[in-house]
């Protein structure tokens, strides 16, 4: 902090430092130094974070909120600081919005099982977009099972664009809720949230925004966008596994009836009824991931250290400079073109499939992911089985593309015709 005004001191972004905080990203594999271009499925942790980990399972660990000893208060105090760093990190307004959860798959679930069952009736509406990852659209397709309600998609393009005009053709006063991505973790189409919130917000609905390929990307200011929740993972912005969270408006949160059942949501007991706690507890029975939260706020912390803007500015250019090398290619056709992306290129090439694409890359030490990434109705609508995606994290290097590259015209030579 700078001790005059408390303005936090931006470090400097340097990518060959960075890579330096990050201990697995030295290493071969398969006799190659590993070129690691899957983030969006899952990214690596700084020294930083892992050091956090180690440290409260080694000194300050004990469970949360319920000792009165030493060890517990420290551990409630350091998890609970874990949610205030989250809290500005999004800027919500209050560290009560701060749901601890295992992921944005559950963050849906939590949604989707409180506020929808509440909310949802028989020939209701649930919105969702042709770009949606499953996890945002299986939990809106169990619900409409239970509650009659109908679900409905807003269409792409063929670029990987949402069709506005369609969307807003599609909302009604039957809306209840309007769930979206707001970076496809499959084109990387980054969506335009302040026109679909409001357009949603017109016609009364609430709108859920998965937030797990954004919120490490571009700064996210919750406040500003006024959605009604933003959903999260921590393992993709280099914070642990099996730790997420769920924004939600407090007053929405606190008219929501809880999901999970168990200790620490609780306010009261009998065996006639139970009475439940504020929010955020009402939403977090059991012994949560501790560690994983205070891991997460160290990612917070490690994030929030550098320029935003510059770091961002840098995935941008990897992810242009990729877009450029590989669309250069004959026989490679880049999936997802719209001019509005982040950290994704997905591409396909004509003569082998994209899972042979991504074994034989990796055979050269090169990580990426190949498939349907969790995205089946949008490759049907795209006419495709899958594509061979790389995505790029803060800690990735133009020399790095340039393997990628060099791999994928190793592929070529070996499949053409
Ligand atoms: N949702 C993650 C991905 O896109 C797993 O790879």
């Amino acid at each position: 902090m700078n001790a005059k005004n408390s303005v936090p001191v931006a470090r400097a972004f340097d990518v060959e430092a960075v890579r330096r905080d990050f201990p697995a990203l030295h290493q071969q594999v398969h006799g190659h130094p590993l070129v690691y271009l899957d983030n969006a499925a899952s990214a690596h942790k700084p020294r930083a974070v892992i050091d956090t980990i180690t440290h409260y399972y080694s000194t300050d660990y004990s469970n949360v909120h319920r000792g009165l000893h030493y060890l517990s208060e420290r551990c409630s105090q350091a998890y609970e600081d874990a949610r205030g760093k989250v809290a500005s990190f999004i800027h919500a307004k209050d560290a009560r919005e701060i749901i601890f959860v295992r992921g944005t798959t559950e963050a849906i679930n939590l949604v989707a099982n409180t506020y929808g069952r509440k909310h949802v009736r028989a020939g209701d509406e649930i919105l969702i977009s042709a770009l949606e990852h499953h996890s945002n659209i299986v939990p809106w397709q169990m619900l409409c099972e239970q509650t009659g309600g109908v679900l409905k998609v807003v269409p792409v393009s063929d670029a990987g664009e949402l069709d506005l005009e369609a969307f807003e053709h599609l909302l009604s006063s039957r809306t209840r809720l309007v769930a979206v991505t707001h970076v496809s973790n499959a084109l990387g189409t980054i969506n335009p949230l302040r026109r679909i919130i409001d357009a949603a917000h017109a016609v009364g609905a609430r709108v859920l925004i998965d937030g797990a390929q954004a919120v490490h990307h571009m700064p996210v200011d919750v406040q500003d966008l006024d959605c009604d929740f933003y959903a999260f993972s921590g393992h993709k912005m280099y914070g642990p596994t099996g730790i997420g969270v769920l924004y939600g408006k407090a007053a929405l949160l606190e008219a929501m009836p809880p999901w999970q059942g168990g200790g620490e949501m609780i306010r009261e007991v009998s065996f006639e009824r139970s009475t439940y706690a504020d929010i955020p507890f009402k939403f977090e029975a059991g012994t949560p991931h501790i560690v994983g939260a205070i891991g997460l706020g160290a990612a917070v912390d490690y994030i929030s250290s550098f320029d935003r803007a510059a770091v961002a500015r840098h995935e941008h250019e990897l992810m242009t400079y990729a877009t450029e090398l590989l669309g250069s290619l004959p026989g490679l056709r880049i999936v997802g073109t719209v001019a509005n992306k982040a950290s994704i290129v997905s591409f396909v090439l004509d003569d082998a499939h994209p899972h042979d694409v991504g074994t034989i890359l990796d055979r050269y030490g090169i990580a990426v992911r190949a498939g349907h990434h969790c995205t089946m109705p949008l490759m049907n609508r795209l006419c495709l089985g899958g594509t061979t995606r790389a995505s790029f994290a803060m800690y990735n290097t133009r020399s790095e593309v340039e393997r990628l590259v060099a791999g994928v015209g190793k592929v070529m030579e070996m499949f053409r015709r």
